[in-house]
């Protein structure tokens, strides 16, 4: 298991001035901050960059396109200074590879290959392995679990090896930050139970001494 902070917080919210507060309150708490649509459509691209010098930045973009919308799409969030990127790998490996290409190795690519809401096992579930495998062939650097289903996070790990892994579905979706951990995930991704929560350091805090109490 790596050591140092897990805790990414999802910053599901519009108002960009709020999520700056809230991340710069919690940052000690934190590794990352995710930002998915909600915050880039309602204030611009040049979020990321803003939210990049509170905390790195992981773009939850969950591209699924052809390869040179994937690039295009790569190439902005790595012009404002994104740690990393989210990508489906459904669409092929010549559209994961255009993520990674464009990435060039200044920004972490996670391949989406499991989800946390019920409708993954639908389509998705019986991809799941080839997902996996084509997404370690293109080279990707990790993958996104679901932090309520401990048994998928050590699947995944088994084929993962060493590449990171970032546990989603924590809290409102019903998992639990330390029983993820211990499952495999490097990292947790936390939305909704931090930013709607009276006190978001507060519910920041208690998801890592979830984590320390449960390792
Ligand atoms: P909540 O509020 O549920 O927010 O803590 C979770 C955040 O993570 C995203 N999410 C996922 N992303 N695979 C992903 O790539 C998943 O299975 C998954 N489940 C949730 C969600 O969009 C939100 O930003």
């Amino acid at each position: 298991m790596r050591s140092g902070k897990k805790l990414i917080v999802a910053l599901d919210i519009y108002d960009g001035s709020r999520a700056k507060e809230i991340a710069l309150k919690i940052k000690d708490e934190i590794f990352a901050i995710k930002v998915n649509w909600p915050v880039v459509m309602a204030n611009g691209s040049g979020i990321i960059k803003e939210l990049s010098e509170i905390a790195p930045v992981l773009c939850d973009f969950k591209i699924a396109d052809i390869p040179n919308t994937n690039r295009l799409i790569t190439m902005k969030a790595k012009e404002e200074g994104a740690w990393g990127i989210i990508s489906h790998s459904f669409t092929g490996t010549d559209s994961l590879e255009a993520v990674i290409a464009e990435s060039k190795g200044k920004m972490k690519v996670f391949s989406v290959v499991t989800m946390s809401h019920p409708g993954y096992r639908e389509f998705m579930e019986p991809l799941s392995e080839r997902m996996i495998e084509a997404s370690l062939r293109c080279g990707v650097d990790g993958f996104i679990v679901p932090g309520n289903d401990y048994s998928t996070i050590a699947r995944v790990r088994k084929s993962a090896g060493d590449l990171l892994l970032a546990a989603t579905g924590i809290g409102a979706q019903g998992g639990n930050a330390g029983k993820a951990v211990r499952a495999g995930a490097d990292y947790v991704i936390v939305g909704r139970s931090i930013y709607q929560a009276e006190s978001p350091l507060s519910a920041a805090r208690e998801i890592n001494m979830e984590i320390s109490s449960e390792n």
